[in-house]
């Protein structure tokens, strides 16, 4: 398949998924997402392929979703086409897949990393939900999923203030698996990818499905209560303000409406 904005690379049994938009530090867009559910789908069905690792660049995991392409956007244009709700066909994946992250993962990149089976952290990555500094909140399970995973307080205290954290930080809250020096991530993934590659194929989805549902009671309602209110924001003037501002290159000025 001919890619844009993705590199698809298999080796031996193990799938290698790079996020490759440079520009725009792996800014998700929805040309991204309809590669992903491609990518995803191809390796799901197939019987050689036994684990997929995500990866982005040295710099960026992702930035985010791609503010240019939310701004100009209403309520009515989330809400009809159900905005980014294609990532369900992503999380639905039934074999393993885990992200290696390294440099940015912010917004939906964060979630994005969040939707996988585990993350692998170089320590130069930064995890962060600075959707509120946009005028907006996470909508893409963010919201739902660190709170999983590092607890109400610090989750609340991320999404309130932007702050990002690093990959110390993230592996104490437990927000990743296991934090390696930033020139091993690659090898030190693949390695992983390896080993879980090699165990019976359906003892890999059954464990998959287990853990997961420890995880998910009450998450897939949480999620569209997200989206929802995500979208809803689409409806305010302080979102268009936000994601000028981030355009423009100058702090936002909030009008509370
Ligand atoms: C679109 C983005 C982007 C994003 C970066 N870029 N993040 N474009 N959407 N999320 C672009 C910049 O505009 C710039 O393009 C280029 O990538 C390089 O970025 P710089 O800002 O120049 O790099 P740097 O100064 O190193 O700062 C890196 C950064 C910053 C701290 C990561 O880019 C940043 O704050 N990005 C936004 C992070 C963010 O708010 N993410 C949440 C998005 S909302 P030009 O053309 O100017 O060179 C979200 C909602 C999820 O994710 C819910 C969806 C349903």
């Amino acid at each position: 398949t001919d890619y844009q904005t993705i590199l698809v690379e298999q080796r031996g049994a193990v799938t290698l998924l790079t996020l490759n938009r440079p520009q725009a530090l792996n800014a998700l867009n929805s040309e991204v997402l309809k590669e992903l559910i491609t990518a995803f789908a191809a390796y799901d069905s197939d019987e050689g392929q036994r684990c997929l690792v995500l990866t982005g660049s040295e710099k960026a995991f992702a930035a985010g979703a791609d503010i240019k392409e939310m701004q100009a956007q209403g309520f009515a244009d989330m809400y009809a086409s159900n905005f980014f709700g294609g990532w369900e066909r992503v999380t639905d994946t039934r074999k393993p897949w885990f992200a290696a992250v390294a440099g940015y993962a912010l917004g939906g990149g964060c979630e994005v990393a969040m939707m996988a089976d585990f993350i692998l952290a170089a320590d130069t990555a930064r995890f962060g939900q600075p959707e509120i500094k946009l005028g907006v909140t996470p909508g893409m399970g963010g919201s739902q999923r660190l709170t999983h995973a590092v607890g109400k307080a610090k989750a609340m205290e991320m999404c309130l203030t932007g702050r990002m954290i690093g990959a110390e930080e993230a592996e104490r809250a437990g927000l990743v698996a296991r934090v390696v020096p930033a020139a091993e991530l690659l090898n030190e993934a693949m390695k992983t990818a390896e080993t879980i590659a090699g165990m019976a194929p359906l003892a890999a989805i059954a464990n998959k499905e287990m853990v997961n549902a420890a995880f998910e009671q009450g998450l897939a309602q949480g999620i569209r209560f997200e989206r929802r209110l995500f979208h809803g924001l689409f409806g305010s003037e302080d979102q268009k303000e936000g994601m000028a501002a981030f355009v423009e290159k100058r702090p936002g000025n909030w009008t509370g409406r």
